[in-house]
């Protein structure tokens, strides 16, 4: 749990645009010292300037969070320049969508590179010299916040692949809790689980290396970029409001953190499935016509 944010460091991922460049304006109003990393330099050099004009400490770093040797060095560079930080938001991710079955090997690896080994290298690299920092001092606290989606706690259809990454990553980090709890009170960990909320992830492929290009998309990756642009356009909350939940979740180390908690209810109905041992429940069962429009999208 960390309360005061002032001159403590930030490690955000995915932090030229979104919720990830959300995160960075706080952190530069609450006086953090930040580390900005993304794939897009464009969109890093600008958010580097940005936050650098609020006064803030920036070291801005180009990674690919799917690339080990790139998140080890980002955390050795974190750790030259400031030290172990206090709050690790393992967030860059992307979109991709379609039947499972039409999703190739390349769409596997990007999006389970990002969206998991990101996460996975992030924890990998950053966790242990948390550790460190808490151990040298009983007074130090730290905080790993995940990005995960509501799509890691429901399965909804025609993205499926894009569901199996992000339960990968409330699992992963529900046991990263867990584990973290064996081991300190000193550093805690949060999943944050946003529904639809307009940033630039319906247009991930922007960010698709070329050795992992797209196939000529199908059908059902058609209507699965149509339908989630304007789900995504549509998100009455805003990148920044989820940006604020994931401070107060940090500085009242609550886990689970939520864009929609309302949306909290499919979850409901998901888990009574498993439960009682009952066939996954229609998730259109409230909203039908949306249901027959994709049948009918998918079967024409
Ligand atoms: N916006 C939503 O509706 C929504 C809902 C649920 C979860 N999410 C998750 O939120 C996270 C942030 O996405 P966002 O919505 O802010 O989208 P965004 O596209 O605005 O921001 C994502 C950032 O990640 C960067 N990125 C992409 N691939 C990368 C890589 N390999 N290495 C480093 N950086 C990379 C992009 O350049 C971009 O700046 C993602 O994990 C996404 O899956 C978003």
């Amino acid at each position: 749990m960390i309360t005061d944010f002032k001159n403590k460091t930030a490690v955000l991922t995915g932090a030229g645009s979104g919720f990830g460049l959300e995160c960075a304006r706080i952190g530069a109003r609450l006086g953090m010292r930040l580390v900005l990393a993304d794939v897009q330099q464009d969109a890093l050099d600008r958010a580097a300037a940005e936050i650098a004009a609020l006064g803030a400490e920036v070291l801005p770093m180009r990674v690919d969070v799917s690339k080990a040797e790139q998140v080890e060095a980002l955390g050795a560079a974190t750790l030259a320049r400031f030290g172990a930080p206090h709050l690790v938001f393992n967030n860059a991710g992307v979109g991709a969508g379609g039947l499972i079955w039409e999703n190739s090997a390349r769409d596997w690896e990007w999006v389970f590179g990002v969206n998991v080994m990101g996460v996975a290298h992030g924890v990998r690299v950053f966790t242990p010299m948390m550790l460190k920092a808490a151990l040298d001092d009983p007074g130090w606290r730290g905080h790993i916040v995940n990005t995960a989606s509501m799509a890691g706690l429901l399965t909804p259809p025609n993205m499926g692949i894009y569901n199996a990454s992000k339960h990968a990553v409330v699992a992963l980090t529900e046991t990263l809790y867990q584990d973290l709890a064996l081991v300190t009170e000193q550093v805690g960990a949060s999943v944050l689980c946003p529904y639809f909320v307009a940033t630039g992830i319906d247009s991930s492929e922007r960010n698709r290396p070329a050795d992992l290009a797209a196939s000529a998309a199908t059908r059902s990756q058609q209507v699965s970029q149509a339908m989630m642009g304007k789900a995504v356009g549509a998100g009455k909350v805003s990148a920044a409001e989820v940006a604020q939940k994931v401070f107060d979740a940090v500085a009242a180390n609550q886990f689970y953190i939520y864009s929609h908690p309302r949306a909290i209810g499919a979850v409901q109905v998901r888990m009574e499935d498993i439960l009682q041992q009952r066939n996954p429940t229609d998730p259109f069962a409230h909203k039908p016509e949306l249901g027959e429009e994709l049948r009918k999208a998918l079967r024409a």
